[in-house]
């Protein structure tokens, strides 16, 4: 399961679109259902029933917390365990249990670690422009199709900045830009993967980016004395295809009148690179080595030997730390 995406936290939907129905959602090529147990607690489940194959989804959450499966009314609690099979009496209800997911909420978003049956044997490291008290959020969401690959060093790539973003985020760069610019990458590893900043001709304007491994980034927007970040996480859903979420965090002009400006913004920006990161098909990204690179590149590579050395070849291997 989760082929180049196993034994790793992904953020997977905005939590508050999670209410008293199950919620199917697609994860790196695998269904999972999501619904509010007993006293709110979410369960993630494999979207398949033990007894006949049918989505768990299709069912129903009954008053006491447990999803009932719509085909013959089996009942299962948020750890997968098996409550109640109707008819009979006598089941070996202990092995007749649904494949419960890790799973959290953080922020405003519902997180799933990919590997089905176990405990997580680590925590997800949320972003802090997505935890900290005090800030306004806003969220957008863009269906691409492409693999997550493409779209996740996309958002680790700089200098694509003056071309794809000449209108909006790359506009500053294109004024300073002369033929002979040269933009140098520095990256720094962290714990939850690393962080890059892009200085133009030696000058530096303060902003930076951070990788979350393995699939969300953080632009810092610098202005004196303000929080300002837009985050990427990009969602591998059906093979080839990628759900891209924009976040925004800011702590001025905190009005929620100003999010469908904010929203727009990002949106804006998305839609950008859409065409460019669409281009690539819905192949994966390749091997560091196997296309012509520059020192601009530095980033995207980082990012390319990350997801080869850990995730690709992982498989259902040994869970995937941060750091
Ligand atoms: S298929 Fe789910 S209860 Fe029979
Ligand atoms: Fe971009």
């Amino acid at each position: 399961m989760f082929r180049g995406f196993a034994n790793v936290w992904s953020p997977v939907i905005e939590a508050s679109r999670l209410k008293d129905k199950p919620l199917p959602v697609v994860l790196a090529g695998e269904s999972i259902v999501l619904f509010r147990g007993d006293g709110g607690r979410i369960g993630a489940l494999v979207d398949r029933c033990p007894h006949r194959g049918v989505a768990l989804s299709l069912g129903r959450v009954c008053d006491d917390g447990h999803l009932e499966c719509a085909f013959h009314g089996w009942r299962f609690d948020v750890s997968g365990a098996n409550r109640h099979v109707p008819l009979n009496p006598d089941a070996k209800r202990d092995q007749l249990g649904a494949t419960a997911l890790p799973v959290r909420q953080i922020g405003d978003l519902i997180w799933v670690f990919t590997a089905p049956g176990i405990e997580a044997p680590f925590e997800p490291l949320a972003p802090e422009g997505l935890t900290a008290p005090g800030l306004m959020r806003t969220y957008i969401e863009r269906q691409w199709d492409c693999h997550w690959t493409r779209a996740m060093e996309n958002m680790l790539d700089s200098p694509h900045l003056p071309f794809v973003h000449k209108r909006t985020i790359g506009r500053p760069l294109l004024r300073l830009m002369t033929p002979q610019s040269s933009m140098e990458i520095t990256w720094q590893d962290t714990a939850n993967g690393g962080r890059a900043s892009a200085s133009l001709d030696g000058a530096d304007n303060g902003a930076y980016l951070e990788f979350f491994q393995p699939n969300m980034m953080a632009l810092n927007i610098p202005i004196p004395g303000k929080h300002l970040r837009i985050h990427a996480l990009v969602i591998p859903t059906e093979e080839g295809r990628t759900r891209l979420m924009v976040a925004g965090s800011r702590d001025f002009a905190t009005a929620a009148i100003l999010n469908p400006w904010f929203s727009w913004m990002n949106g804006k920006i998305a839609d950008e690179d859409r065409a460019v990161v669409e281009s690539s098909g819905r192949s994966e990204t390749p091997e560091p080595g196997s296309e012509r690179s520059v020192a601009t590149d530095r980033a995207t590579l980082r990012f390319r030997k990350y997801y080869y050395d850990s995730l690709r070849e992982s498989e259902a291997g040994a869970p995937t730390g941060p750091g």
